[in-house]
C-alpha cells in the first residue's frame, strides 16, 4: 500500500498589531527615510506587516503557530515524531529553533531540525518532511515556516525595510493510506547567492561582515517570476497533471506583482491564487504556511481540492509542492 503525507492541521502565528505602511512611514520619517504608502502598495501590493516586540523569537510563533495546527488536526504534542522547522532567523545559533520549539511543546525523542532555504524553506521542509513519512521513518510530522526577520533588516535602507514582516505557519503531516503529496521538486543554484543575502555572522564574539539583509531586487524579481513557472510545470509532468487540475496555487509571498505574474506566465486564473502578501507583507519560510492557514480557515480550501505550493528566495532556492488537501 502506498503511503502519502497528508496535511491534518494547520496553523498560523503574528505578533501584535499590525504595522500599516502609513506608521511605518512616518517611524522611519523620524530617522530620516524617505518612503510612503502608495509607493509600497504601489509596487509591492503590501498594505501592513507585523513587526515582533523585543524579546520574540521565532521560536515563540512557531509555538503559537503549531498549537493551532495540532489542535486542528486533534494530534497531541506526543505524538510528533519528527519536527522540521524552516527559517532564517534562528532564536541562536545552537540548538536548533526546531529542538526549541519541540522543548515548549512538551515533544520528544523524534528528530528536530531546522532547514535554512530562505524564502523557498517551507517548501523544503514539507519535501523532506515528505520523503522522511514515505520511508517510514516519521507517522507524524510538524513543518513549520517561523521568522523574525525585523531583526536582519536594515531600517535605513528603504528598499528592503518596507517589504518583510514576522510570523510562522505550521502543518501537522500524518502517514496516510489517501493522498496526501502528489510530489515535489526542489532546486538551488548557489552562483546567484549574491543577489539576496544576509552576509554576516558571529565570529569571537562580535558581529562580522555585514548582518542585514540585502537584494537586489530587479534580479530577484526576474528569477523568481520565471522559476516560479518552471518548478511548477515540473512538478505537474512528474505526475502526469495540467496547470488546470489545480485549485489554489499558493507561492511565496514576496510581492503581489510576483504573484500576477506568475499567474499569468502558468496561464491559472488570478482568482485562484492565495494572495495574503498584503495582510503581512513577505515573511520569508513563514508565508506559504501562513497563507495556506488564511484560505484553508476561511473555506476556500476544501478537502479533496489540489493546492500548489511554492517557494522562491535567497540561495537562490525555490521548489514546489504539489498535493491533494
Ligand atoms: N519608498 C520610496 N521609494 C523607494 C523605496 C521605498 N521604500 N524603495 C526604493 N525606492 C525608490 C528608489 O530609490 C528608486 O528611486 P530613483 O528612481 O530616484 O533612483 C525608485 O524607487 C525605483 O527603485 P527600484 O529599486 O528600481 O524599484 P523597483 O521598481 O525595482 O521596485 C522592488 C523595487 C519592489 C523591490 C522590486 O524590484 C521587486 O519587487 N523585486 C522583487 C524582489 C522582492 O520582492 N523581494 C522580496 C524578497 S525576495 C523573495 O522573497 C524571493
Amino acid at each position: 500500500m502506498e503511503i502519502f503525507s497528508r496535511i491534518v492541521g494547520t496553523g498560523r502565528a503574528l505578533p501584535g498589531k499590525p504595522v500599516t505602511n502609513a506608521e511605518l512611514a512616518t517611524r522611519l520619517a523620524q530617522s530620516g527615510v524617505d518612503t510612503s504608502d502608495d509607493w509600497i502598495r504601489e509596487r509591492t501590493g503590501i498594505s501592513q506587516r507585523y513587526i515582533a516586540a523585543d524579546g520574540v523569537h521565532t521560536s515563540d510563533l512557531a509555538f503559537e503557530a503549531s498549537g493551532h495546527a495540532l489542535q486542528s488536526a486533534g494530534v497531541s504534542a506526543k505524538d510528533i515524531d519528527l519536527i522540521i522547522l524552516a527559517t532564517s532567523t534562528p532564536d541562536m545559533i545552537f540548538p536548533s529553533t526546531a529542538c526549541l520549539l519541540q522543548k515548549k511543546l512538551g515533544a520528544s525523542g523524534g528528530a528536530a531540525f531546522d532547514v535554512q532555504a530562505v524564502c523557498s524553506g517551507f517548501a523544503y521542509a514539507m519535501a523532506t518532511a515528505d520523503l522522511f513519512i514515505k520511508a517510514g521513518k516519521a507517522k507524524t510530522a510538524l513543518v513549520v515556516g517561523a521568522e523574525v526577520f525585523s531583526g536582519i533588516l536594515d531600517w535605513s535602507d528603504r528598499a528592503t525595510c518596507v517589504l518583510f514582516g514576522d510570523g510562522a505557519g505550521a502543518v501537522v503531516l500524518k502517514a496516510d493510506s489517501t493522498p496526501g503529496i502528489l510530489g515535489h521538486r526542489l532546486h538551488a543554484r548557489g552562483e546567484f547567492e549574491s543577489i539576496l543575502r544576509t552576509p554576516g555572522t558571529v565570529s569571537h564574539g562580535k558581529a562580522v561582515g555585514h548582518p542585514f539583509l540585502t537584494m537586489d531586487g530587479q534580479s530577484v524579481f526576474k528569477l523568481a517570476v520565471q522559476v516560479l513557472d518552471s518548478v511548477a510545470r515540473e512538478v505537474l509532468a512528474d505526475v502526469g497533471h495540467q496547470v488546470s487540475d489545480i485549485d489554489w496555487l499558493i507561492p511565496h509571498q514576496a510581492n503581489v506583482r510576483i504573484l500576477s505574474a506568475t499567474a499569468k506566465r502558468l496561464g491559472i486564473d488570478e482568482a485562484k491564487v492565495v494572495v495574503t502578501v498584503d495582510q503581512h507583507a513577505n515573511t520569508s519560510a513563514a508565508s506559504v504556511p501562513l497563507a495556506l492557514d488564511v484560505a484553508v480557515r476561511d473555506g476556500r480550501i476544501r478537502s479533496g481540492q489540489r493546492l500548489m505550493l511554492q517557494g522562491v528566495g535567497g540561495g537562490f532556492t525555490w521548489g514546489a509542492v504539489y498535493l491533494q488537501f
